[in-house]
Order: structure tokens, then C-alpha cells, then sequence
């Protein structure tokens, strides 16, 4: 198991999680309060800054919709990424 912390409008949210897990279903059993609309990658809303550490590489998919929304390059998609290892810190983008 390793350790996510994430920045919320409410202070700091701490839980664990198993590697390789997909970051939208950690979200959804911790009830972060990560804001997803499409699940699917096309709104955009659930963008997530990582502020230390790394989350797995982002897929093809997920690489295209992060260039067409112009995001900066530590910006990912709650709703696409996948957890990697080691303790990880995101801030939530759209609050
Ligand atoms: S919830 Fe729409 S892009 Fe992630």
C-alpha cells in the first residue's frame, strides 16, 4: 500500500491506495472530493494537479484530451490515470 494526500478546499485528505488502482475509483471509495462529470475523459472537469510524486504514465487517450485542454504538464485526469507507487500529493483543479 502506498499513501495519496490530497489538497482540498477543506485541508488534506490522506488515504491509501494499491498500485495500479485507477485513481476515479480510489476517489470515489474515499469520497475525495475530486469533481467528475463524463468519467470518460472529455469534459475535462476532473483535472488534478500532482504536486509531488508520480502517478503511471498517462495512455495515449488521456496524453491527446490533456494537449487539446492545453494543461500543464503535472495536470492529469482524475478519470483516466492510474495510481503508480509511492506516496503521491494532487490538488484538485476545479473546486
Ligand atoms: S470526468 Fe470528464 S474528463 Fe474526467
Amino acid at each position: 500500500m502506498s499513501r495519496l494526500d490530497v489538497e482540498t478546499p477543506s485541508g488534506l485528505e490522506v488515504v491509501a491506495y494499491e498500485e495500479g488502482s485507477p485513481l476515479m475509483d480510489l476517489a470515489e471509495d474515499q469520497d475525495l472530493p475530486i469533481p467528475f462529470g463524463c468519467q470518460s475523459g472529455k469534459c475535462g472537469i476532473c483535472q488534478v494537479e500532482v504536486l509531488s510524486g508520480e502517478l503511471a504514465e498517462p495512455g495515449t487517450f488521456e496524453k491527446a484530451v490533456l494537449e487539446s485542454f492545453a494543461c500543464e504538464p503535472k495536470v492529469r485526469l482524475a478519470c483516466q490515470a492510474m495510481m503508480g507507487e509511492g506516496r503521491v500529493r494532487l490538488r484538485i483543479l476545479n473546486v
